[in-house]
């Protein structure tokens, strides 16, 4: 309370797009940058967000769809060129648009020609760029380390006859940030895109970067399926070792170092990546005096289970454990996570973007969300996503579908006559954004509506939260305030009505419900919310 948060990353909402399901203008089926230039007008003008990140783009072999770098400073020919990528980025600074593109330090692509160099001789220059260690005795790998997309962490190298560690696919090899070299070359790397001007960078797997120097192996984890709810094998440990040296907070402050040189008056920012069970250990890589990351992404209401306590549980923490001066931020999908209107229901999905969008706390939209966009069916013959084939269930293609832009054949994403690289989902005639920006109570007009809010009412974009105890077990309440201006959000989780009593007899006026057909004045002591519903109540100046 009492402080100021005015920075464009603070106050502004971040939308996700994945380049190669956006649109497509070269009509090889897959999204590309000048697509996202042609579709810059809808982000600034009918959207409205504030901020775009892009998953990455660089030359890649594609093994993990551009996870798998093999150059960090160009633009894959599949998506343009580096001359295109700085005129989206104009295009996008000229509608006040800001740009985060994504940073993978902790692994590069098998193909990059530093691990090929790395991985051609033991006396190679590069060889300490990456892990390498001997075998065991008996042959096997050095520890018991585990590849996030199942197997094990280890690939044998015949050549050279030791194994390098891959915390992903094994055409994804770690780099070895304990190397001064590999550290300066990244931190380079980042310089050759904010020199560029692009105005953030999204950290992948921010704290996996630096790990145990002993390699020891991981313990095993007394409840798998309790830290997961999976049952992978990859929970079958705690994975104390292998990532979440205490050490990353000193290559955090340095990354951190590196932004501020580019000053204030056009402040650079990071977002990281990370995975930690604990939430308090997410909450240390905003740094001691605030001077590592600028938000750690906040991923908890995706695991949360989608009830109201729960919910209110989880802002609740983010609101303790956020240190003083620190920002929170939400995140209610990505290109990783099941579709929110999947894994919650359309009905919620649009009490989710309400949600989403009225917490104190920077919003990262995932594309296509703000149409209601579910999960589409994936046949085996259409399967992409590698973790999908190592580990059946797991995969992500149902998430990352084209953008649905019209009642066109292929929705807009592609021309007619081009097969996009993942199927368009069945329903797009009804769900994609011509057909919605028409409809009055379509999912984007509640989207718009709220980003409209929250520019309008400053109390919803910076002002406090309070949580208000007074509704029924099924709907989570809470206040924004902002000096003089308060916002009551009420939001009912159930698919039955609910009524929600405020103790002080006071009315207020709802400025948007979900179901966007009232707004009207009502009664606090006593407002029914339908089933599904969520309202945002502007409640008498203080
Ligand atoms: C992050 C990305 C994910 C990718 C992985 C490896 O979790 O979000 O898509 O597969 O890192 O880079």
């Amino acid at each position: 309370m009492g402080q100021e948060f005015s920075l464009w990353w603070q106050t502004g909402v971040i939308y996700q797009i994945y380049p190669r399901s956006f649109q497509d203008t070269n009509g090889d089926g897959i999204g590309d940058i000048p697509g996202i230039t042609s579709r810059l007008d809808y982000l600034a003008d009918t959207l409205r967000v504030d901020a775009i990140w892009l998953s990455p783009f660089y030359p890649s072999p594609m093994a993990d769809f551009g996870y798998d770098v093999s150059n960090y400073v160009d633009v894959d020919p599949v998506f343009g060129t580096l001359g295109s990528f700085d005129e989206m980025l104009q295009g996008a600074h000229d509608r006040g648009l800001k740009v985060i593109v994504d940073w993978v330090p902790n692994h590069s692509s098998d193909q990059h020609p530093w691990f090929l160099e790395s991985r051609s001789s033991r006396d190679s220059l590069k060889r300490e760029w990456y892990v390498w260690r001997d075998a065991k005795p008996d042959g096997s790998p050095p520890n018991n380390w585990l590849s996030w997309f199942g197997g094990g962490a280890w690939e044998w190298d015949e050549t050279t006859g030791q194994y390098y560690l891959h915390s992903f696919l094994k055409e994804q090899p770690d780099l070895n940030w304990r190397n001064p070299e590999v550290k300066r070359t990244m931190h380079d790397v980042l310089r050759f895109w904010l020199d560029r001007g692009v105005d953030g960078v999204r950290i992948d797997v921010a704290n996996m970067i630096l790990k145990d120097p002993e390699l020891r192996d991981n313990p095993p984890n007394p409840e798998p399926a309790a830290t997961s709810g999976h049952a992978r094998a990859y929970w079958s440990q705690v994975h104390l070792y292998d990532k979440s040296h205490p050490d990353v907070h000193d290559a955090f402050r340095e990354i951190r170092g590196v932004l501020d040189d580019y000053g204030t008056s056009a402040p650079r920012m990071a977002v990281g990546e990370m995975f930690e069970s604990d939430r308090r250990a997410s909450a240390s890589y905003y740094g001691n005096n605030l001077d590592e990351l600028h938000m750690p992404f906040n991923f908890a209401l995706i695991s949360a289970p989608w009830t109201a306590q729960a919910v209110r549980n989880v802002v609740d923490i983010t609101e303790a454990i956020v240190p003083a001066g620190g920002w929170p931020n939400y995140v209610l999908g990505n290109h990783d996570q099941h579709r929110l209107a999947s894994r919650i229901g359309a009905e919620q999905a649009r009490v989710g973007m309400t949600l989403l969008l009225t917490l104190r706390g920077t919003p990262t939209m995932y594309y296509g969300d703000e149409l209601g966009m579910h999960d589409v069916p994936i046949t085996l013959e259409q399967v992409h996503d590698p973790w999908e084939l190592n580990e059946p269930g797991l995969g992500r293609d149902a998430e990352r579908t084209p953008m649905q832009w019209n009642t066109q054949p292929n929705a807009g994403f592609c021309a007619l006559d081009v097969q996009p690289w993942l199927p368009i989902a069945g329903d797009y005639r009804e769900i994609n954004v011509a057909v919605e920006r028409e409809e009055q109570s379509s999912t984007i007009s509640l989207t718009r509506s709220l980003l409209e809010l929250r520019r309008a009412h400053p109390c919803l974009a910076v002002g406090s939260y309070r949580p208000v105890d007074d509704g029924p077990e099924s709907c989570f309440v809470y206040l924004r305030e902002h000096e003089q201006h308060r916002c009551l959000v009420a939001l009912n989780f159930s698919a039955e009505s609910q009524t929600v009593a405020l103790q002080k007899r006071e009315r207020g006026s709802i400025l948007v419900s979900t179901h966007l057909d009232r707004v009207e004045e009502v009664d606090l002591s006593r407002l029914h919310l339908r089933p599904n519903e969520g309202c945002v109540i502007e409640v008498g100046r203080r």
